[in-house]
């Protein structure tokens, strides 16, 4: 059979090859055919009860190049011998070579048809001895060729002289089956309006169902890793009382990721090599009330903003340097999720009655933009996590509290506080944790109590109390999942089979 039999031919050899033999050996009668077209036309036959079969695995024998000349010319033994003897009063040894043809097959058949005594030596001639003889290489070949195995011992001694080399080779044992017949009859798969109305159901033999087909390999979608961390984080978030902030937005006015802030225009962060400006749209709109029910005055905010960076208010002698609207108005990627932060702050002022402002506790998780060198650890762009609470009588102590309980929900435990500065926060605090496997304190988040120059400029009362803290998502996620490159976890160099086999993650447990 040919190896472009077609499936339905297929088949039918088959079924036509079990009514000579049963059993039969697909290697010995379908050779050429691939594996898979074999298997499949024996899985199409067995689930109708046709054909049972077994897969065996043997070795099977090919022949090399060389072994194919001898096949077709002889052995070099027998080549030199029958150039011997066909010269009837013996040959030289030079004429023997330009006889045979070939130095090696004239050199190596040599001696050994010295050594089978089929040739001797006559003076300087070479004389037969024998009339005939068997070539045993070739025969046993010849056979190789065709049925592809031999005696175990003629195989390893061909096999050492280099002449075949042996090969594992997946084969069917195949039988008649219960329902053996030499033509497939036509099954249907399917009730149709057609069968119906036509009856021709009653008569019409249907295909069983195949209980052991084994369904199409589905691939469902899959959650990055750092939105399984996330995942987490929310959980704790919503556990601890907070609502989520609308982070909805990259871009952002400098004035809402910096001087509603009291980061000072001049500030390094501010500058390009840190910060991604936007040069399209030039610019941002001036802040102003959003619907009909916002009530707040805009402007005034604008103007305490103004005037607590250039001459300082609400107790603070400011930074004294004239501030420029043009420059609170450029657009940039946002640098921190402390811009929406502030932006509901500003909004909490808005609820003010009598004075107060209910206390609140709002959490976000998204991307960030800083405008670094990218390595191992630093991407341009990353997620924050940031929590922020506002009450009445808290102290930096509260603020310490929290932060372990928060920590431990993840099953981070000892933290390490250490003094810090941010333009909004005072005090501030780094906060630290024990890396087991570093073996080493690494700084796992931000904190501080936010400044009044920031929080009485949006008109909240002066007894409210600001904690703010925040940390990246991805350092987290590495420590989680094990990856020490973040190039790994975030960009065009992720491998997605590893987003699509990551386990789920649990916070709690290490
Ligand atoms: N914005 C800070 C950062 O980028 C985090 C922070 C938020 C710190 C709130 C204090 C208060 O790291």
């Amino acid at each position: 059979p040919a190896a472009s039999t077609s499936a339905v031919d297929l088949t039918s050899e088959i079924l036509h090859a079990l009514s000579d033999k049963d059993p039969v050996l697909s290697a010995e009668t379908f050779p050429q055919v691939p594996f898979e077209s074999i298997k499949a036309a024996l899985d199409r036959l067995a689930s109708r009860s046709m054909v049972t079969y077994e897969q065996v695995e043997r070795e099977e024998a090919t022949l090399e190049p060389e072994a194919e000349v001898i096949v077709s010319h002889g052995s070099h033994e027998a080549r030199v011998f029958e150039a011997v003897r066909e010269a009837l009063d013996g040959l030289s040894i030079q004429d023997l070579e330009s006889k045979v043809g070939d130095k090696t097959v004239t050199k190596v058949g040599q001696g050994k048809a010295f050594k089978e005594k089929w040739i001797k030596k006559d003076g300087n001639r070479l004389v037969a001895l024998v009339d005939s003889i068997n070539d045993v290489t070739r025969d046993q070949l010849r056979v190789i060729q065709e049925t592809r195995t031999h005696d175990p011992k003629i195989l390893a001694d061909l096999k050492k002289r280099k002449l075949l080399k042996m090969q594992k080779v997946i084969s069917f044992t195949i039988s008649k089956g219960p329902k053996y017949a030499l033509e497939m009859i036509k099954e249907e798969t399917d009730l149709t309006a057609e069968t119906l109305a036509s009856g021709s159901w009653k008569t019409a033999t249907f295909k069983p169902y195949n209980f052991n087909a084994q369904g199409a390999d589905q691939h469902s979608g899959a959650l990055h890793p750092l939105n399984k961390v996330r995942h987490g984080f929310r959980q704790i978030f919503f556990e601890m009382g907070f609502t989520e902030m609308p982070t909805n937005q990259y871009v952002e006015s400098g004035f809402w990721n910096f001087d509603a802030l009291f980061v000072p225009q001049q500030h390094p962060a501010r500058d390009l090599q840190d910060t991604f400006y936007v040069s399209d749209p030039p610019k941002a709109a001036k802040p102003c009330p959003v619907s009909a029910a916002d009530k707040q005055d805009y402007d005034e905010y604008f103007r305490n903003v103004r005037q607590v960076h250039e001459s300082g208010k609400y107790g603070s002698i400011g930074y004294r340097y004239p501030w420029s609207e043009d420059e609170s108005l450029r657009l940039v990627l946002r640098t921190h999720t402390t811009s929406i932060s502030t932006a509901m702050l500003y909004r909490l002022a808005g609820q003010r009655q009598d004075g107060r402002v209910p206390p609140a506790r709002y959490f976000s998780i998204d991307r960030v933009f800083r405008n670094e060198t990218v390595d191992a650890t630093h991407l341009c762009e990353f997620h924050q996590v940031e929590g922020v609470i506002a009450d009445y009588g808290l102290t930096l102590g509260g603020l310490m509290e929290f932060l372990e309980m928060f920590f431990a929900k993840m099953n981070v435990k000892d933290l390490r506080f250490k003094p810090a500065y941010n333009p909004y926060t005072e005090p501030s605090m780094e906060i630290f944790s024990y890396h087991k496997g570093l073996n080493k304190l690494i700084e796992i988040g931000n904190s501080g109590i936010f400044r009044p120059e920031m929080l009485e400029a949006m008109g909240l009362p002066k007894d409210l109390v600001v904690f703010g803290f925040g940390l990246s998502l991805e350092r987290p996620t590495m420590i989680k999942y094990g990856i020490s490159n973040i190039r790994e976890l975030l960009g065009h160099q992720v491998d997605l089979n590893f987003v699509q086999n990551n386990p789920a993650v649990r916070l709690d447990k290490d």
